[in-house]
């Protein structure tokens, strides 16, 4: 049997991003730019040079700003064509072309409940899903082109992983397994959300990449809430994993927490810097803020 190809990708975007109030008490949190670019686009561009041909966002109560980026924008493209700043031109179309399908999560059960709402768009194949607090940088091969090379090979579901400090378990899916031969894969053969670090089977997270068989669907229509009274996504990856492959894959690539104040920080020096056009005069700023020991006085 020929092994099915992943197609499509789902994006769930519905959280109310409570941690960056009260910037996001009108604005979606994904709509947040690391430098120039919100953070959802560069998750959006991840699934696209990974070879996702279409991309459902689940989106909640007043998201509107994220269809409104990926939308035309004709008054805005009228003024750039009117003023020949051609390159903005280009950059508001590319995006504006990018084919986005959305839906709404109507309540707040928790992400296997807006992985749920994904079902019939879906259908009975593969999937990727990118979560929008991890963003992952590697120019040579993206996160999820990676995961789709290892569900290529092994024809199971695939859950991006690095591994993260003892103090940091409790803030993510922890898988352990098996290894496979000595490819560094795991078979997972425990999964616990969010666990206390001493009921961590290991310091290996999951973060934020996963290739899924459709049978979870079912399996999430069963799923309880577990931690926090919402409906898991890993629970229903673990009940999955008692009855088909399921693989912890550790993948390469510089990971950013960008749900959080400081990992969001992080990632908009970092890219800054990577920047051919802001990086070098950000650098000499930088260095400048260092001799000063951090004392904004002596900048
Ligand atoms: C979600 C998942 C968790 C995963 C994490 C990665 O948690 O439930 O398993 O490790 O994303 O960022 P959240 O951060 O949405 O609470």
């Amino acid at each position: 049997m020929e092994i099915k190809k992943v197609r499509k990708a789902v994006i769930p975007a519905a959280g109310y991003g409570t941690r960056f109030l009260p910037a996001t008490k009108a604005t979606p949190k994904e709509m947040l730019p690391i430098v120039d670019k919100p953070t959802i686009q560069y998750i959006v561009e991840e699934a696209l040079e990974s070879g996702v041909e279409e991309i459902l966002l689940i989106t909640g109560h007043s998201k509107r700003a994220i269809e409104d980026h990926f939308d035309s924008s004709p008054a805005l493209e009228m003024e750039l064509e009117r003023k020949h700043k051609n390159d903005l031109l280009q950059l508001v179309r590319e995006t504006a072309d990018i084919n986005i399908h959305y839906i709404r999560q109507k309540k707040m059960l928790g992400l296997g409940d807006a992985i749920l709402c994904a079902k019939s768009f879906i259908g009975n194949e593969p999937f990727a899903v990118l979560l929008g607090d991890d963003v992952v940088y590697n120019p040579e091969r993206s996160a999820l082109r990676q995961l789709i090379d290892i569900y290529e090979r092994y024809e199971g579901t695939v859950l991006g992983c690095q591994i993260v400090p003892e103090d940091k378990v409790s803030s993510y899916g922890i898988v352990a397994g098996n290894p496979v031969g000595d490819t560094g894969l795991l078979k997972v053969r425990n999964m616990i959300e969010k666990p206390e670090p001493e009921d961590a089977p290991s310091r290996m997270a999951v973060l934020g990449r996963y290739i899924i068989e459709p049978d979870i669907f079912e399996i999430l229509e069963q799923t309880k809430p577990g931690i926090g009274n919402e409906i898991q996504l890993t629970d229903a990856l673990f009940e999955l994993a008692k009855h088909k492959d399921v693989y912890a894959f550790a993948f390469e690539g510089k990971r950013y927490d960008v749900g959080n104040k400081l990992g969001f920080l992080q990632a908009t020096v970092e890219y800054a810097l990577r920047r051919s056009d802001i990086g070098p005069n950000f650098m000499e700023y930088l260095k400048e803020v260092i001799k000063g020991n951090g004392r904004l006085d002596k900048i």
